[in-house]
């Protein structure tokens, strides 16, 4: 898999005839960290009960692991200033399917005792399965408590079709306790085949057929409240790019 250089189209959309999967080298220059990280507060893990204990992350479709390593430090914010928040350990795996965009991710890690990040691909159920079990095993645990995935749903979507969209919710659903989920809106489908129709590939033809279609979000949280015990607790806000962080919770 070869990571690819992104450009910002007049909708500062992704140009996804340069990168099939969303795997661009360089999507930090035109949507840096900042971007999410201002709408998530700081006292995330505290506000949800995870002040004091080992907490587990997982971050999906982590690119380059800018965002990841980012939000690590956000929300560990004043562990070193000796706050009143008690002190806990942090351990975030981050994966990606693109092997050259983790790479870059491995190489510029700057906590590699308490972030790892690993070539992996969601949608191969069985591997994915068995790798994240052996991770949250070795501490003991069954789940993540917090799994992030930001921009990743239309990637998966446009790629493999309605069921594995419902497919991946359930799964990130079944992860971890609580899933922070950034879903990118239909007009940025409409942006990803337009821009693949110029370029004259077919890669996302059945786009058209595509049935679960609109307003992304709200098909996201139908599924994960109706079909995955998950309930919605909170929603950050929209990003500069107009798309909304909720957060969910396992019931
Ligand atoms: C638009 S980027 C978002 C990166 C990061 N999550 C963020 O928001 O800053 C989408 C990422 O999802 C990854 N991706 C797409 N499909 C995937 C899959 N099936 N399994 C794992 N990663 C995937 C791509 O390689 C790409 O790095």
């Amino acid at each position: 898999m070869e990571a690819h250089v992104a450009h910002v189209n007049e909708e500062e959309n992704e140009d996804p005839g340069a990168a099939p999967y969303g795997n661009f080298i360089n999507y930090y220059s035109f949507n840096p960290p900042e971007n999410r990280l201002s709408l998530i507060p700081e006292t995330l893990l505290e506000n949800i009960g995870l002040g004091s204990e080992r907490v587990l992350i997982l971050d999906v479709g982590c690119n380059s692991g800018d965002l990841s390593v980012a939000l690590y430090k956000h929300l560990l914010h004043d562990e070193a200033s000796g706050s009143d928040f008690p002190q806990r350990e942090v351990y975030l795996l981050g994966f990606d399917l693109d092997q050259d965009l983790i790479l870059r991710a491995q190489n510029s890690n700057p906590f590699p005792q308490n972030i790892q990040f690993i070539p992996l691909d969601i949608t191969d159920d069985a591997k994915s399965q068995a790798v994240l079990e052996s991770y949250v095993g070795k501490f003991g645990c069954l789940r993540f408590h917090l799994c992030t995935c930001f921009a990743v749903t239309m990637w998966v979507h446009l790629n493999h079709g309605d069921a594995a969209f419902l497919s991946l919710l359930s799964k990130l659903a079944s992860l971890c306790e609580y899933l922070l989920l950034e879903a990118q809106p239909w007009k940025c489908y409409r942006s990803a085949a337009r821009r693949l129709r110029k370029l004259g590939r077919s890669d996302f033809d059945h786009f058209k057929t595509l049935e679960i279609r609109g307003d992304m979000a709200a098909h996201a949280r139908e599924h994960l409240e109706n079909q995955c015990s998950m309930e919605l607790v909170q929603s950050f806000g929209n990003t500069t790019w107009d798309r909304s962080l909720l957060l969910f919770k396992r019931r």
